[in-house]
């Protein structure tokens, strides 16, 4: 008797550092996958400034996932559906905070179809109280003292003290 594949999704980012936000998304993606590969990009699509290299940012989302098996952290290089498939992920998962993101992750959904037409795109939306977060908010408002404790867990917490002092 054949058994079922199981269901392997990818969600790219850049998680500089990875937020509630993020993890939030990546929890709602284990109700429809069963591994799920949080993966950090080398090359992002919009360049930012980075406060973190990948291979912390990838350390910091195992410490986050540590104890659950069926997320892995990872980094790749080139692209994302190259990657996607080497994986054998068939899902690519993106949260939509706002309308405010729909352009550009709709324009990044149809590029990654005319790349690999078989890679399905699933946006899932964050709980409401992390629409309005981004790593680069958090970056800020820890770098000049705030509680960020809301907005993410306590080892990007010390990840960050560490880095920025405080
Ligand atoms: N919670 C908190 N923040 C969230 C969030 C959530 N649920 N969802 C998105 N964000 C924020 C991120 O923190 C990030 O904020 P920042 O700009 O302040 O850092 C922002 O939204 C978007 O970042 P991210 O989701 O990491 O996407 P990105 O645009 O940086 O990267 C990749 C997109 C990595 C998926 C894309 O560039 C890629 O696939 N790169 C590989 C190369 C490739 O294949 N290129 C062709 C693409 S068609």
């Amino acid at each position: 008797m054949s058994q079922a594949q199981p269901v392997i999704a990818i969600y790219p980012g850049s998680f500089d550092p990875i937020t509630r936000g993020h993890e939030d998304i990546a929890r709602r993606t284990l109700r429809i996958a069963d591994r799920l590969y949080v993966a950090v990009a080398y090359t992002a699509t919009q360049a930012k400034k980075s406060l973190f290299t990948v291979e912390e940012r990838v350390g910091i989302i195992r410490e986050v996932f540590a104890g659950d098996d069926r997320v892995e952290a990872v980094a790749f290089r080139g692209l994302m559906v190259d990657f996607a498939r080497d994986r054998g992920a068939r899902f690519v998962i993106r949260g939509l905070r706002a309308v405010s993101d729909f352009e550009y992750e709709l324009q990044l959904a149809q590029m990654n179809r005319e790349l690999w037409e078989e890679l399905e795109t699933v946006f899932l939306a964050p709980e409401l109280e992390y629409s309005f977060l981004s790593s680069s908010l958090v970056r800020e408002v820890a770098g000049l003292g705030g509680d960020i404790s809301r907005f993410v867990s306590p080892p990007v917490m010390k990840r960050l003290r560490a880095k920025l002092g405080g």
